[in-house]
């Protein structure tokens, strides 16, 4: 079994294009694992503690929890609306995920590993840190970018984080897969190379921070964020759960994890507090997890931000494009492990020209043509050519090549060919002209065939996007009137042939109607 996490997303805002983008894009994988015929447990869910979501409550007058429920329940229901379906949910308010937390900072502090220390410096309240001269820009002040900064001396409990540096630094140097991409895999490396490897500060004292999972050896104190959100990966996957619980077996869950994670919480939370709080509570070097760092969704090549009102609504997207649509542009406009910049027009451009036009039309021709030359059924024949070759020869090459693009975590280039094979198929039209054999009685079995490839090709292709386009794929397969075994086919099985002669063809619909939008007409 394999398990597929996100990260849990903060409860201190609604979620942006880039929240749904990491949950598409675990949901992806997930299908894919499934359509590969393997088992996975996809595994998400919000974080709810912190200072920003006490601050926003506080800005409210309502409690923190009502607040973060307020908030977690928008992130439930744009993941129902983008077809985002998981197994599992984490957040971190639940009573299972702190006892698990307070069980393993426990058993650190019988270990040893925890002591308290007194510490002064300067605090920036927006990032929730201590900041060091590092820090400080060239005119030596801490910049705008750390918002409202206090000097304060306070009493927290550390973690012995630089105990574990160098077994991490071996880690990583003898795991070339930890990390995927292989440049965020050197980024780390080069991080841990870097000298200032101090101890992890893990808490709040109450006074300042109330609204967290408080420390079960110290009670003036509650832990601070990351013992606190990153242990959802275990505490909801099982991890000493007792046995009656409504949770996974962990031991079945865990060997095989990639926790999906954005490019700025690798180093340090995931790349190097995570490996080594596990290393540290007894887990073994084969039982550390995968990373797969994404890149980031920028704006006009800037970063999204509140203060620059350039945040994009996922849920607005959703209702203009489908959530098809709006999956399909996000897998299908960026690579993995890089950034990409949203913009309208391209989204708009992808969906008239890739999805209404490409893929729609050959859908739609094709179950047309059938419908009116056959009455919908399909004959296999007896005639074949050298068109008719080819085409199945890129159908063979589709499959191949979508395998190791979605094997290799790359949906945008599994996406790439299977758009090849559209475009070919669509070619395909041109080159025999249906429209024209019809016409001819003798052409009679070059019709039948040249219609069986193209009722096969968007046959194989909506199994190949189900994945991304879940929607569109169960309704091109009702169109096509495929039977439950033929939509359950598992990617190893497929091969040319899916349908019969004698097969039946439904009535046709459009699959994507072309989008008539303002930014269009404009022109
Ligand atoms: O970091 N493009 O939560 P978060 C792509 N609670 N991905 C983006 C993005 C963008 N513009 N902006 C953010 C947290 N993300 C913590 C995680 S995990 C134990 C705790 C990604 O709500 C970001 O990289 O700030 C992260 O993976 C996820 O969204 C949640 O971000
Ligand atoms: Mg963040």
């Amino acid at each position: 079994m394999k398990l597929i996490t996100t990260a849990i997303d903060y409860t201190n805002g609604a979620p942006h294009i880039g929240h749904a983008y990491e949950k598409v894009l675990a949901d992806v994988l997930t299908r894919y694992e499934r359509f590969a015929g393997r088992e996975v447990y996809f595994l998400t869910g919000v974080d709810q503690h912190g200072q920003k979501v006490q601050q926003n409550a506080e800005k409210e007058g309502v409690h923190p929890a009502t607040y973060s429920n307020r908030v977690t329940k928008g992130f439930i229901k744009l993941w129902d609306k983008l077809d985002v379906k998981y197994d599992g949910w984490a957040s971190t308010t639940d009573q299972r995920h702190i006892t698990c937390v307070q069980a393993i900072l426990q058993k650190l502090y019988d270990d040893g590993q925890l002591y308290k220390e007194s510490h002064k410096g300067f605090y920036s309240i927006r990032q929730e840190q201590f900041l060091t001269d590092r820090d400080r820009n060239d005119e030596g002040e801490f910049g705008p970018e750390w918002g409202e900064v206090e000097e304060v001396e306070e009493e927290n409990w550390y973690f012995k984080l630089s105990d574990h540096i160098e077994w991490l630094r071996n880690h990583v140097e003898t795991h070339p897969d930890f990390v995927f991409p292989q440049f965020r895999r050197q980024e780390l490396l080069n991080a841990l190379e870097r000298s200032d490897k101090g101890d992890l500060c893990i808490s709040r004292p109450k006074s300042r921070l109330r609204w967290g999972i408080e420390l079960p050896f110290d009670t003036d104190f509650v832990t601070y964020v990351w013992f606190d959100a990153l242990t959802n990966y275990i505490s909801f996957a099982g991890y000493q759960a007792a046995e009656n619980a409504d949770l996974p077996v962990f031991e079945k869950l865990w060997s095989n994890t990639t926790h999906i994670i954005g490019k700025d919480i690798l180093v340090p939370p995931h790349g190097i507090y995570w490996p080594i709080m596990l290393h540290a509570i007894g887990f073994s070097d084969d039982d550390m997890p995968r990373l797969l760092v994404h890149g980031w969704w920028n704006i006009r090549g800037e970063k999204m931000s509140k203060s620059l009102g350039n945040v994009v609504d996922p849920d607005q997207l959703a209702d203009t494009f489908g959530a098809d649509g709006l999956r399909y542009y996000l897998m299908r406009d960026i690579s993995t492990g890089g950034d990409s910049d949203f913009s309208p027009e391209r989204i708009i451009m992808r969906f008239n020209s890739d999805l209404a036009n490409d893929f729609g039309n050959l859908a739609n021709r094709t179950l047309n043509m059938t419908k009116r030359y056959r009455g919908g059924v399909l004959n296999c024949g007896d005639y074949d050519d050298e068109l008719c070759l080819d085409v199945r020869q890129v159908a063979e090459q589709t499959r191949k090549d979508y395998t190791d693009a979605m094997n290799g975590d790359l949906p945008h280039l599994a996406l790439e060919h299977v758009w090849k094979l559209i475009v070919r198929a669509n070619k395909f039209v041109e080159q025999t002209a249906p429209f024209t054999l019809a016409k001819e009685e003798s052409e009679s079995a070059k019709l039948d065939a040249v219609l069986y490839h193209l009722v096969e090709v968007i046959a194989e292709v909506s199994l190949l996007i189900a994945p991304v386009m879940p929607q569109a794929a169960a309704n091109l397969q009702d169109q096509l009137r495929l039977t439950p075994e033929q939509r359950t086919t598992l990617l190893s099985d497929m091969a040319w042939g899916l349908l019969p002669t004698g097969h039946e063809t439904g009535k046709p619909k459009p699959l994507f109607p072309r989008l008539q939008l303002e930014e269009e007409t404009e022109g």
